[in-house]
């Protein structure tokens, strides 16, 4: 298998989200007793897929890194995935930008630990002025969190009266979530076999199509990802209306 089995001649998604779910379950597989050793060998399968987004044309690719809900986790898990993060920004970023890659974040930034969002906040700002592929980071991302805070700020610009009510549509909530110029994600990914969602981008894939493959993350590679968009492309988007 590999990119062979992609038809250029069919749409490809220009927004692909991943659940990079199953690094824990990598970790005890390998005989690992630190999940953190999980966590090392999945942000390898990052750089694959970037290549594999390169490769294939796709402009967007958001990756659930951390959710709100990550945050129960136990105290050496957190620290370690925090830790990871800065490291992985300090030894990418150059060959990132380099390759056009514009980092962006998505989620309660300022709920990381300083040194982790200063990393972050550097790499993004360093990397501003690329265009060819967005690498946007949800990090202590939640879908209802980032829903509340869209409502909070509607509701401040109607109570201003700069707004009726009655004037509230989709696109009014699309341009008061975290990132409003990316479109909807057309294609979500989620490894490691769980059929669930898991509190990500709930508004923006109200009709994406789903692929779910039992590989776990550290194991995914370019061809997975190849394989993915192929099904993809076998799908029929009906939207709600009748099939063609
Ligand atoms: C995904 O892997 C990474 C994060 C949620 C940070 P998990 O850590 O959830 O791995 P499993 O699901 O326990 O295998
Ligand atoms: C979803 O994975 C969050 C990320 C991949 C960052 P989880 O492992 O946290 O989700 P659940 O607990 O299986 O729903
Ligand atoms: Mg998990």
């Amino acid at each position: 298998m590999s990119i062979d089995i992609i038809d250029f001649d069919k749409p490809v998604p220009k927004h692909v989200a991943v659940i990079m779910d199953g690094n824990g379950r990598w970790a005890k597989k390998h005989g690992f007793a630190a999940r953190l050793k999980g966590h090392e060998a999945g942000a390898e399968t990052i750089r694959a897929v970037l290549r594999a987004c390169d490769n294939t044309g796709v402009r967007y690719l958001t990756l659930y890194a951390f959710s709100t809900e990550n945050w129960k986790r136990s105290k050496t898990e957190v620290a370690g995935l925090m830790e990871l993060l800065r490291r992985f920004l300090i030894k990418n970023i150059d060959e990132l930008i380099e390759k056009g890659i514009r980092l962006r974040a998505i989620g309660q930034i300022d709920r990381l630990p300083n040194g982790t969002r200063k990393e972050l906040e550097r790499s993004i700002e360093k990397s501003k002025h690329n265009t060819k592929l967005d690498l946007i980071l949800a990090l202590s991302y939640g879908s209802r969190t980032e829903i509340v805070d869209c409502i909070r700020q509607i509701a401040s610009i109607v109570k201003d009266g700069k707004l009726a009510p009655e004037d509230i549509s989709e696109e009014t909530v699309k341009q008061h979530l975290y990132a409003p110029d990316i479109p909807d994600p057309e294609l979500l990914i989620r490894t490691s076999g769980e059929m669930r969602i898991s509190n990500f981008l709930l508004w923006q894939i109200s009709y994406s199509e789903i692929y779910v493959t039992p590989t776990l993350w550290p194991d995914f590679r370019e061809d997975d990802f190849y394989e993915a968009i192929a099904d993809y492309q076998n799908r029929s988007r009906r939207y709600g209306g009748r099939k063609n």
